[in-house]
C-alpha cells in the first residue's frame, strides 16, 4: 500500500497593486483558479491605504501553519512599484512560507521587477515556488491609436497563469523540495540588464516636470483625488500632486476636462523606441 504523505494546508494570500486593472485582472485568475482547487485564499489590494492593508498582510503571513504569497506589481521604468518592493520588504522573517511573484508589463521591457521582488521574497525567508511575467496593454497609452500589447492579457496569457496555479498547488500537496532558482529570474540580457540598472521611477520623475492641473480647466470636481491609487492628491482650487505619486496617470486618463497637459503622440513615439531596442520576447512567460 502506498502511504500517503501528509502536509498542513497552506494559506493563499494575493497582494497587488493595479493602477490601470491588468495586474487585478491576473490576481482575479489567481484567485479565481486557487478557489477552484478549493484552497483557502485572502486578497489584498494595496491601493486601500498602504498602511493599514500592509499591517493586514503582516497579521496574515504571522499566522501558524504555511502559507504562499502572491505578490503583483505592475512593472515601472523596469522594476516593481516602489511600494510593492517596500511591503515585501516589511514581510515578517518565515520559516516554512512560500512566495510567487508576479508582474504585468507593457511590452517595452519587463526589466529587473521578477529578479528584484524574488531576490526580496528571500532574503525575508520566503521560499520561491514560481513566478509569471504577463503582457498587459502599455497603461501610459491609453489615448494612442494602436497601444503597445493591446488585448493582453488575454485568455492565451490567463491560461499561463493558471498552469502556474496548478504548478505551485501541486508543489504544496508534498514537502517542498524544489524550489525557484535566483538566478532562473534573471533572464534579461546583460546589456538590457545593465539598462534596466539605471532607470527606476525615481529617475523618471526627475526627468519630467510635475503632474499639474491647468487652473482654465480644473473644475476642482475631485476625479483626480477620487481615482488615484497612493493617494497622492489633495484638492486645494486644483490639485496638488504630492510625492507619493508613482507616475500611473490615472488622474490624466479620468479628468473630464482633460485639465493635465498629455502629449500622447510623443510618449507613444517615445514607448515605442524603446519596446524595439528591447530585444525581449514580448510575450507571457511562466517560471516554476
Ligand atoms: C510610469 C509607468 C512606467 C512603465 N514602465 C514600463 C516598463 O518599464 N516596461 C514595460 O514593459 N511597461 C511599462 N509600463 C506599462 C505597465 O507596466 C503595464 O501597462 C502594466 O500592465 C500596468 O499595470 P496595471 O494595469 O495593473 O496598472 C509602465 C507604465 C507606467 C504608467
Amino acid at each position: 500500500m502506498v502511504k500517503e504523505c501528509r502536509v498542513a494546508p497552506c494559506a493563499h494570500g494575493i497582494v497587488y497593486f493595479s493602477p490601470a486593472g491588468s495586474t487585478r485582472k491576473v490576481a482575479f485568475t489567481i484567485e479565481e483558479r486557487l478557489k477552484g482547487l478549493e484552497q483557502s485564499v485572502t486578497v489584498f489590494d494595496l491601493s486601500l491605504g498602504m498602511q493599514e492593508v500592509n499591517a493586514q498582510i503582516i497579521a496574515f503571513c504571522s499566522q501558524s501553519g504555511p502559507c504562499c504569497l502572491w505578490i503583483g506589481s505592475p512593472v515601472y521604468a523596469d522594476h516593481a512599484v516602489p511600494l510593492v518592493e517596500a511591503c515585501l520588504r516589511q514581510l515578517p522573517a518565515a520559516e516554512e512560507q512560500y512566495g510567487v511573484p508576479f508582474v504585468t508589463w507593457g511590452g517595452v521591457t519587463s526589466g529587473l521587477a521578477l529578479a528584484d521582488m524574488g531576490e526580496i521574497l528571500q532574503q525575508q525567508g520566503y521560499l520561491l515556488l514560481g513566478a509569471t511575467k504577463v503582457l498587459a496593454q502599455h497603461s501610459s497609452m491609453w489615448g494612442a491609436e494602436q497601444p503597445l500589447a493591446q488585448g493582453h492579457p488575454g485568455k492565451e496569457d490567463l491560461d499561463k497563469v493558471n498552469l502556474l496555479v496548478e504548478q505551485v498547488v501541486n508543489k504544496l500537496k508534498q514537502p517542498v523540495k524544489e524550489t525557484l532558482a535566483p538566478d532562473v529570474l534573471e533572464y534579461l540580457s546583460p546589456a538590457l540588464r545593465a539598462d534596466a540598472a539605471g532607470k527606476n521611477l525615481a529617475v523618471a520623475k526627475a526627468s519630467r516636470p510635475p503632474l499639474a492641473a491647468d487652473p482654465d480647466k480644473c473644475t476642482s470636481c475631485g476625479t483626480c483625488e477620487e481615482c488615484c491609487p497612493v493617494q497622492a492628491i489633495t484638492m486645494d482650487k486644483v490639485p496638488i500632486v504630492g510625492d507619493s505619486c508613482v507616475l500611473c496617470m490615472q488622474c490624466v486618463q479620468h479628468c473630464p476636462e482633460q485639465a493635465f497637459p498629455y502629449d500622447h503622440v510623443t510618449t507613444a513615439s517615445k514607448i515605442e523606441a524603446m519596446a524595439v531596442a528591447s530585444d525581449e520576447e514580448k510575450e507571457t512567460a511562466v517560471f516554476v
